[in-house]
């Protein structure tokens, strides 16, 4: 290997620097992600008289760093040196799948709409719940971060956590992002849907892009006691202490109502998709955002799944947008987690296929039909293993990313198997096991070899890993 690693840790190369005779000697064989700025290619040495053809291939990666300006969704931002975002991450930007009408998730974003707007009216019975699903994903780190109160080190702030354009724009985290600009506007009901951007793991539950939907409501005093009829008696606010169930300027009977309102609102709408029978649980959580806060989990082939986050919402959020007269609560929820369990999908790759195959089972006109997802295509694996020494920084979010931006949606799952400390030198290495799987065809070896090398060649050149 040592030909090849010397090989692959040569100097990295983009088009832009290739002199007049390296273009003649190197031919473009194949373009992993094309987009403006940025591409991948695959390179070939035209004539590689003193290498096997196999070691002279070499990846050059144009990275976010390697430009100046980024163009997203049709706005240009200057990058910086936190920017991190990917070209496969760009790539996925606009699809708006919660809105294309044969997918699933169209249909399960159309069932949680229909529950929302057939059991909460205000007094005009129009639907009290507006809905939002084409606010732009780019938002700022004050959007997506300050306004919900996150804490300047939160680890959810580290670049390994997220997509950053640059020191000032991101790639929104969580649709959360919009409360606070949503309140300020007026809206004391509403719901959000859209795309949300995670580094992350990869495997069949794991995705970088993702769906959520998130819901807020609040409540004058009048509406929150309504049902008590004389609401006179009750106190709304108080400048108390704060505890496990309460903010200091709740009362209880406030926190209580508001909780009761939240959880029985969420319950109704997991019952609505899964019927009367599915089993659920409510589980002490921790949000920035919001306190007292909860998860709510749902059993799925014998595990519990997490499916969304909700509290009460911090007054100090509903202060700085201008509402604080009033209280509320909030929650955010995974779409693709609902609709896999909704639909059976095993493998959250599948929501991005454009394969009538998978699309076609989904192209219903009532998002009622009960639809179970049938394979179409059950595809052997390629599993590759690799183990390298890395450097100090190394993240394995980073990683990740490379083995994405590579191997795209043909790699299912990368599982470190072996983390190891050298006694003597105190060098770390890493052995990662790569499951390669093509969702719609059949994947030669020499192919997934092919990306498997792809993968370990920019690991080298961008990360500083050195192959074992
Ligand atoms: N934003 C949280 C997440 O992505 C989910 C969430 C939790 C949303 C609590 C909320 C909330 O609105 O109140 O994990």
């Amino acid at each position: 290997m040592d030909h090849a690693e010397s090989w692959y840790s040569t100097k990295h190369c983009t088009v832009h620097e290739f002199s007049c005779e390296e273009k003649m000697m190197w031919k473009r064989i194949q373009c992993f992600a094309k987009l403006s700025g940025y591409h991948i290619y695959l390179w070939e040495r035209q004539s590689s008289l003193s290498l096997p053809i196999s070691l002279s291939r070499k990846y050059s990666v144009k990275t976010s760093c390697d430009v100046d300006t980024l163009t997203v969704l049709g706005n240009s931002y200057n990058t910086d040196k936190i920017t991190n975002v990917t070209p496969k991450i760009l790539e996925k930007m606009g699809k708006n799948l919660h809105c294309k009408h044969n997918h699933p998730l169209n249909l399960i974003t159309r069932r949680i709409e229909n529950y929302f707007n057939n059991n909460y009216r205000n007094n005009w019975r129009a639907p009290m719940f507006s809905k939002f699903d084409r606010i732009s994903p780019v938002v700022t780190l004050t959007q997506n971060f300050d306004s919900l109160l996150v804490p300047s080190d939160h680890p959810s702030r580290a670049l390994s956590e997220s997509y950053y354009l640059n020191s000032e724009y991101m790639l929104r985290a969580h649709t959360s992002a919009h409360q606070s600009d949503l309140i300020k506007q007026g809206l004391d009901a509403f719901l959000v849907l859209g795309d949300v951007y995670r580094r992350d793991t990869v495997d069949a539950s794991h995705y970088p892009v993702f769906h959520q939907m998130e819901g807020v409501r609040l409540f004058s005093k009048q509406e929150l006691f309504s049902h008590l009829g004389d609401t006179s008696r009750v106190t709304f606010f108080e400048n108390g202490s704060r505890d496990a169930t309460k903010q200091e300027r709740h009362t209880v009977e406030t926190s209580l109502c508001l909780e009761e309102n939240l959880k029985n609102t969420l319950r109704n709408l997991a019952n609505n998709l899964f019927g009367d029978d599915v089993e659920m649980q409510w589980v002490d959580a921790y949000f920035p955002f919001t306190h007292p806060s909860w998860e709510l989990e749902i059993k799925y082939q014998g595990e519990w799944l997490e499916v969304l986050g909700c509290g009460i919402v911090e007054q100090e959020i509903l202060s700085s947008a201008g509402a604080d007269s009033r209280v509320g609560w909030a929650f955010g929820l995974g779409l693709e987690r609902l609709a896999m369990r909704l639909y059976s999908i095993p493998d959250i790759r599948l929501f991005w296929s454009e394969d009538s195959r998978f699309l076609d089972q989904f192209n219903v006109e009532d998002p009622n039909t009960k639809i179970t997802y049938k394979p179409f295509s059950k595809q052997s694996p390629v599993i590759n293993d690799v183990s390298f020494w890395v450097p100090d920084d190394f993240s394995e979010n980073d990683f990740y990313d490379i083995v994405r931006n590579i191997g795209g949606d043909i790699v299912e799952n990368v599982e470190l198997f072996d983390n190891f400390v050298h006694p003597k030198t105190k060098r770390k290495s890493k052995a990662y096991r790569i499951t390669y799987r093509h969702m719609e065809r059949s994947l030669t070896k020499s192919e997934a070899n092919e990306i498997h090398s792809g993968i370990v060649a920019a690991g080298v050149q961008q990360l500083g890993i050195q192959e074992r």
